[in-house]
């Protein structure tokens, strides 16, 4: 068995943390029932690039109850959960190539360890895995039925790809499933942002000026979670839509340039590169925290960040001081990488449940529909979403009302209006 990890040590505290995500997983834990009783995945290939969290175990457990033969890497340098790299590849038997802060040739060697595998579907977390695939190893093309895509930063550059024809096999875009974005985007990302903010710098929330830079559902859920502790929050946005939605939602909204003077702390989830640069840095106040929840490092110009710097220091474990020649002080957390995941432990269990649900029934649609599809971005069909939320709705033990005779018939209807 093939696999590269940190330490062999820690597989037994990774073994017993999957399972304590395990216990908010129950839509998953459904399915890896069902999967081990019709073996969907039986004479497949599983190529898997995601952050390897307790909540990506526990997928992995239930794509292995279904039959397939399975690898995994990171698809984030800084996000991999170093035990939980270890009971896979020790307890559970899964090949796994992932350890936290590897260097991006050990990054790009793990992504080409999993692509080794040959696989017959991909499953993706930001399209580098398929992005890999098109650059340099096109030779795997012929035996790739599919692949899942989990992120919104994904799912723009695989939409890219096909819109210029570029993209050789079809993908099912689950970020774009309600029982994903909804939950996933904005209470995992609202929750486990702020969680990498206080495990980084142990800062008191209440009373700062937070600014969050993006109002996708991303930065709606940060947003709410920062006022919810105190802060007053400031939005910057690109959308005039967005920046609206912001500013009814209680919200002051501006451009960076003004926010990033004001700022305590600020944070990007906008999936665009620069959002912080030389004006805004020269504009912070002393002490100011900033961090990136976007899926790639690029929000944050560090590049810039260095040059104006004249001194560096880390005086907390992934906090990085940049000093200016005035003296000021900036403080990046997670060196501008998602910070939910390398401060904190990411997306809580439960809302990776039913992004997870999507992810594994992603899998089992791209197989069931084989030489049917297109080179195309697909969205899961919207009676499997519903089906993930009634399955969540019943683990949580939560009953809702059902639609009369008459009233399904009332919405199908066009004859009766004022009456
Ligand atoms: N993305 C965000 N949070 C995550 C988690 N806990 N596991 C896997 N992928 C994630």
């Amino acid at each position: 068995m093939l696999y590269d990890i940190k330490d062999k040590k820690l597989a037994s505290k990774g073994k017993s943390r999957i399972e304590w995500a395990a216990k908010d997983m129950p839509v998953l834990a459904g399915l890896s029932k069902e999967f081990s009783k019709k073996k969907p995945f039986r004479g497949i290939r599983i190529g898997a690039c995601l952050h390897v969290t307790t909540e990506t175990a526990n997928l992995m457990l239930a794509l292995k109850a279904g039959g397939a033969t399975l690898r995994l890497c990171a698809s984030n340098p800084l996000s991999t959960q170093d035990d939980v790299a270890a009971a896979l590849a020790l307890e559970y038997g899964i090949e796994t190539f992932a350890i936290k802060g590897e260097d991006n040739k050990t990054y790009f060697k793990h992504l080409n360890s999993v692509l080794d595998l040959k696989p017959h579907l991909t499953m993706d977390d930001g399209a580098d895995l398929v992005s890999e695939i098109h650059k340099n190893r096109t030779d795997l093309l012929k035996s790739i039925v599919g692949g899942t895509e989990e992120t919104t930063t994904g799912v723009i550059r695989l939409k890219a790809m096909a819109k210029e024809g570029a993209l050789r096999f079809p993908i099912l875009a689950v970020n774009e499933a309600q029982t994903k974005h909804l939950f996933d985007n904005r209470y995992g990302t609202g929750q486990s942002t702020i969680d990498g903010i206080i495990r980084a710098t142990n800062k008191l929330i209440a009373g700062t000026t937070f600014v969050v830079a993006g109002y996708g559902w991303c930065g709606k859920g940060l947003a709410k979670r920062a006022e919810g502790l105190g802060a007053r929050v400031i939005v910057t946005e690109i959308n005039p839509i967005r920046a609206i939605e912001a500013m009814m939602d209680g919200f002051r909204v501006m451009p960076m340039k003004e926010a990033a003077k004001r700022a305590d702390i600020i944070c990007t989830l906008t999936g665009n590169r620069d959002v912080l640069d030389t004006p805004h840095f020269e504009a912070m106040k002393e002490g100011c925290i900033i961090a990136n929840s976007g899926h790639f490092d690029v929000e944050i110009n560090l590049k810039s960040l260095k040059t104006l710097a004249k001194h560096t220091a880390s005086p907390r474990p992934l906090v990085d001081e940049y000093t200016f020649a005035n003296k000021k002080r900036i403080y990046v957390l997670g060196e501008g990488r998602l910070v939910n995941l390398a401060t904190a432990e990411g997306h809580p269990a439960s809302v990776m449940d039913m992004s997870f649900a999507n992810q594994a029934l992603g899998a089992t649609f791209i197989l069931d529909n084989k030489g049917e599809l297109e080179n195309k971005v697909y969205v899961i069909p919207e009676a499997v979403d519903r089906q993930i939320a009634e399955k969540k709705l019943k683990a949580l033990d939560v009953k809702i009302d059902t639609l009369t005779p008459a009233q399904a018939k009332y919405l199908e209807s066009w004859e009766e209006g004022t009456s």
